[in-house]
């Protein structure tokens, strides 16, 4: 698709100097007071390509000054008019799930299962976003992880690799929309390619290790969707896979990146990461640090000035070729051209109604919502209820815009006693923490017909370089369950949360558990609405919730060790630990409803096809019935999961390979169709060849990964 702008880069790339041409491959960060002069004498000699709109690396939980688009607009005037071949500077910035609107973390997004609306959320992040001079964003985050210790676990798409791929999907379309060029649009970046998200220990920025087949199938799948829906840009990331860190990788850079999965835009290293090749260890000066980065495929440079100090005298020492240089360039400027900046390169702000943003959000963060627990019915509560509302979350506003939130206001944010306080009919008592004052508080639960705990993680817990040792709540939450649940009377459990908790010990307490994220500015009115059943629960939990955090890694798409102590899908669970029982204590794509689903007629149209069919694009038509027996109209999201019990290499035990989230209206069935087809069936050898395989498939339907067997289909 870049092609097309080939021809014109190619006469802009013509007429440049090297020094400009390095330019291109600098972005710097936000010019402060004390250098601000200097930076725009900078762009005026052409040495700037790029702004990254923040101050400081880890700038989604940084604090960070608004937008002036007039001075944005001043410092792209310089760049357009007054430097030597007035080329557009593109501006980036972390809208991770929002600009002021915020919208659920990622990961709760992910947890609606509902693309479409992960889809139109993304395109009002851009419409934001850009209408205050952002041309390209740092998401998608695609790191597939599974130790939620990790902060950063929230900015993903979770566990799984289909549905990482599905939302990498969604998002692309929703930010560039079918013309990037539009001034409501923005570049997306897929990033941390790759393997970011298996640091070791759930412990940031550390070392990986990641087998080349599970790199092709597990962590490739969600870039190589983004890839596909148009993502142009890529961002490395800052760990080492076996030893080689990415940054300097021509095999993941070039070699992957490019040859396998077909990427023809550009990659930016992220924030220092060049320089950093000296701490990892494979580079001496910071000479060598450029040298290997570019000849890896790594096209601008962060913010670490590596490349404009060092690279023209590497080129004119011989040391680099010029080609690579204007290979990079020349990456650079069609992804300019691609996003139209030469056409319009300034911001014409415009005064936002963000009215239907924040309905967008409202709805994004009721579908992301999870229903985990509800015994006997006691959710959803009467509107006339008497509430003793307790916990730390009871008038939180910052955390639950989550962490990743640079513009989004905490002050703007509706509190827990806020929302509950205008969708009740009854009378509320609160504080906003029990255990401390525990007399007027345990007088209070006496009085209540219903308790409600606002627990949860802070927002400062999890996001860059905010790793936990223990995925849980504080003890006094804890204790306040415990208190709470003494009292005799029904207990709700409402978690704002990053990732999921480790439950055992929390959730028996608890009579009814609902898992609100940090679900952005409408956080506190959708939990309220999912609370009193103005909204049906409807999401899933992208990540498995484990009993104890000394479980992680736990995670669906296991495969079978031979011996009975996977334990995931109950086998033998007590032969794993000797203390402890490590299945999962929600399992992957778990959720309750306050209706009934029932599955029932599973069908195949034909269960035999053959290698030479699925190949000329036949594929299994399946179909199941889905039928509301509850009381409630609500949505049902059909997950069909396969298993082949015999191939080359180990497969896991169950794999997500289509879902559909849809609404069935209380007495209604309906018949869900999937169709599986030569993509959907087969798996990559290790040298990223992608086979199927002959034989059986096992197909399992149902509403979490713990479904049933139904069909097993033959490919002959
Ligand atoms: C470092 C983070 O790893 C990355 O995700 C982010 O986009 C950059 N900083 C820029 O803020």
């Amino acid at each position: 698709m870049l092609s097309k702008f080939e021809k014109r880069a190619e006469e802009i790339l013509s007429k440049m100097s090297l020094k400009e041409k390095i330019g291109q491959l600098n972005q710097l960060e936000t010019p402060v007071a004390q250098n601000l002069e200097q930076v725009k004498e900078k762009v005026r000699q052409g040495l700037v390509g790029s702004i990254l709109m923040c101050v400081g690396a880890t700038a989604g939980n940084d604090e960070q000054g608004a937008i002036d688009v007039n001075f944005y607009n001043e410092l792209q005037r310089i760049a357009v008019e007054e430097s030597p071949s007035g080329i557009p500077m593109i501006f980036g910035r972390d809208v991770i799930h929002g600009h002021r609107t915020v919208f659920p973390i990622p990961l709760a997004m992910t947890a609606s299962f509902n693309t479409d609306l992960i889809e139109k959320s993304y395109e009002c992040i851009a419409r934001e976003a850009a209408n205050e001079s952002v041309h390209w964003t740092f998401t998608p985050m695609l790191d597939m992880c599974r130790d939620p210790r990790w902060g950063r676990i929230i900015e993903g798409t979770g566990e799984d690799p289909f549905v990482g791929a599905k939302v990498a999907e969604a998002i692309v379309k929703g930010l560039q929309g079918d013309d990037v060029s539009k001034s409501d649009r923005m570049l997306s970046c897929a990033k941390h390619y790759i393997g970011y998200g298996a640091s070791e220990g759930g412990r940031d920025y550390h070392r990986a290790e990641i087998s080349d087949y599970s790199l092709h199938n597990n962590y490739l799948p969600a870039f190589r969707s983004a890839i596909k829906a148009g993502a142009k840009t890529v961002m490395s990331s800052f760990n080492d896979i076996n030893g080689q860190p990415v940054t300097s990788s021509k095999y993941y850079l070039t070699d992957i990146l490019r040859g396998q999965l077909g990427f023809d835009g550009f990659v930016v290293s992220d924030f220092n990461a060049v320089i950093q090749l000296m701490r990892q260890g494979v580079a001496k000066t910071v000479a060598d640090c450029c040298l290997l980065a570019l000849n890896a495929g790594l096209d601008m440079d962060m913010q670490d000035n590596c490349y404009i100090d060092n690279l023209e005298e590497l080129v004119k020492n011989g040391s680099i070729d010029i080609k690579v240089v204007d290979e990079a360039v020349k990456r650079i400027l069609k992804v300019k051209l691609y996003k139209g900046l030469f056409e319009n390169p300034y911001c014409n702000h415009i005064e936002m109604d963000r009215t239907k943003h924040l309905e967008a959000a409202y709805e994004m963060a009721s579908e992301s919502m999870v229903l985990l627990k509800n015994d006997n019915g006691v959710l959803p509560l009467k509107k006339d209820a008497k509430i003793a509302l307790a916990g730390p979350f009871t008038y939180e506003q910052r955390s639950l815009l989550g962490s990743w939130t640079i513009d989004g206001k905490a002050e703007e944010t509706e509190h827990f006693y806020s929302a509950l306080k205008n969708a009740s009919k009854g009378e509320i008592w609160a504080t906003s923490f029990g255990g401390l004052n525990w007399d007027s508080t345990g007088k209070a639960m006496d009085w209540a017909d219903v308790i409600v705990l606002a627990l949860g993680e802070s927002w400062s817990a999890t996001g860059e370089s905010r790793a936990v040792s223990d995925i849980s709540i504080s003890e006094n939450q804890k204790d306040l369950i415990r208190k709470a649940k003494a009292t005799g009377k029904k207990v709700v459990g409402v978690f704002f949360c990053g990732r999921p908790i480790a439950m055992q010990g929390i959730a028996e307490n608890l009579d009814a558990v609902i898992y609100a994220w940090h679900s952005g500015s409408m956080t506190a009115k959708a939990a309220c609405d999912i609370l009193y059943g103005d909204v049906v629960p409807s999401g899933k939990m992208p990540v498995t919730v484990p009993r104890l955090a000394t479980h992680i890694p736990l995670y669906y798409n296991v495969t079978s060790s031979g011996r009975p102590v996977n334990c995931y899908y109950g086998e033998n669970p007590g032969a794993c630990y000797v203390d402890s029982i490590p299945t999962p204590y929600y399992p992957f794509g778990y959720g309750l409803s306050y209706t009934e689903f029932e599955y029932e007629n599973p069908k195949a149209i034909k269960e035999e096809l053959s290698l030479n069919d699925l190949k000329a694009g036949e594929s299994f038509k399946i179909s199941v019935c889905v039928k509301n027996t509850g009381n409630y109209d609500g949505k049902e999201t059909v997950q069909l999961y396969i298993h082949d019990p015999v191939a080359s290499m180990m497969r896991p035990l169950r794999e997500l390979k289509a879902f559909e989230k849809t609404e069935i209206l209380k007495g209604e069935a309906k018949n869900i169709e999937f169709s599986l087809g030569f993509d959907d069936l087969g798996y990559y050898l290790s040298n990223g060849e992608y086979v199927v395989e002959k034989g059986e498939i096992e197909v399992y339907i149902g509403s979490n990964c713990l479904a049933e067997k139904m069909i097993v289909l033959k490919i002959s």
